[in-house]
């Protein structure tokens, strides 16, 4: 793996998810695989899980992490080919990137999207001038339009939620049907990026393993090369019944970009609408912000995995730089 800026760097989604979990039993087995190695953790925006997440799994691997705050600390940094620098941006990245090419072994940025102008947004500017001017390997803390740490994460534990369910004594599945995995729409009150919303949509279609249902109110379509594959109900009690896993998330339109249409509080997730469910693991990629897009009740169930799901993002970070580590060896 040469970068990781979303599914198509994964060349077998189940054998990466294989080694999360060999992982997850085992957080040691390969401490000497970074050893001397340095990895750069470039924060254009705020983070707590996949800050902590990938320094962590970085860690397990021997290697040396070193975080830099870009937004707070850093100059801010101009991405526009032929710029003229007179406005607030200080420094280009193409002077930048290759310092930080000669600083680290591997360097992983967070860039939000602006929200502002859709074409740049989804060109990935940022993040693909990184990989041009680095010169290292580049891997996606959440970048414009993706998340992809955060879906092979999801992806690692609707696998183990099935394993133990498959697995579990009192209750065995009788049937042998694909999962159903419901993505809905949640309010929130201020504009939010359909990064993770696009990638999970984009991770669950290229695993292929489960019937995959989206649901939002209408005006949210998400854009349609994420989402092919899935389908598409704008009523959420009926996009609900039976499902196996149901992922909640907020995002702004993509068509009329970036803005909020509907902020209706009956989109929130309550234990009422569990029950049309097959008793769903509900899922958030968190931050949440409780009874509005997730009611308390719900998120403090058994039926919330939560909490799981961002202990996986250490796992998931750790699979992805062993694949990093071994293709630069
Ligand atoms: N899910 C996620 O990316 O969390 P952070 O923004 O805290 O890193």
């Amino acid at each position: 793996m040469l970068n990781f800026i979303s599914v198509h760097d994964v060349t077998d989604i189940d054998a990466i998810v294989k080694k999360a979990l060999m992982y997850k039993a085992n957080p040691f087995a390969d401490k000497t695989l970074g050893t001397n190695k340095r990895i750069g953790l470039l924060f254009l925006n705020p983070s707590m899980r996949t800050r902590l997440s990938t320094q962590i799994a970085a860690q397990n691997l021997g290697m040396e992490p070193i975080v830099f705050n870009v937004d707070k600390d850093g100059w801010a940094l101009e991405f526009e080919e032929e710029a003229i620098m007179s406005g607030n941006t200080v420094e280009h990245v193409k002077d930048a990137a290759p310092i930080m090419g000669k600083y680290f072994d591997v360097l992983c940025i967070r860039t939000f999207p602006s929200l502002k102008n859709k074409e740049d947004d989804y060109s990935e500017l940022y993040i693909k001038q990184f990989i041009k001017y680095a010169g290292i390997p580049v891997v996606s803390l959440e970048s414009a339009t993706l998340h992809p740490l955060q879906s092979l994460t999801d992806i690692i534990t609707i696998h183990e939620e099935i394993s133990s369910r498959q697995s579990a004594i009192l209750s065995p599945r009788t049937d042998d049907r694909r999962p159903k995995i419901v993505l809905t729409w949640a309010p929130h009150v201020k504009p939010l990026p359909q990064c993770v919303a696009n990638s999970f949509a984009q991770w669950v279609n290229a695993w292929g393993k489960a019937d995959f249902v989206i649901t939002h109110p209408e005006d949210y379509e998400l854009d349609e090369q994420f989402t092919k594959g899935a389908t598409i109900i704008h009523n959420q009690n009926e996009a609900l019944k039976d499902a196996d896993f149901v992922y909640v998330k907020n995002w702004s339109t993509y068509n009329d970009y970036g803005k909020i249409y509907c902020n209706d509080p009956e989109w929130m997730l309550t234990n009422e609408k569990i029950k049309l469910t097959n008793n769903a693991k509900v899922m958030h990629c968190l931050p949440v912000r409780r009874n509005v897009e997730l009611s308390d009740e719900v998120l403090d169930s058994a039926n919330s995995i939560v909490t799981q799901q961002a202990g996986n993002r250490v796992w998931a970070a750790q699979a992805v730089l062993n694949e990093i580590l071994k293709s630069a060896k």
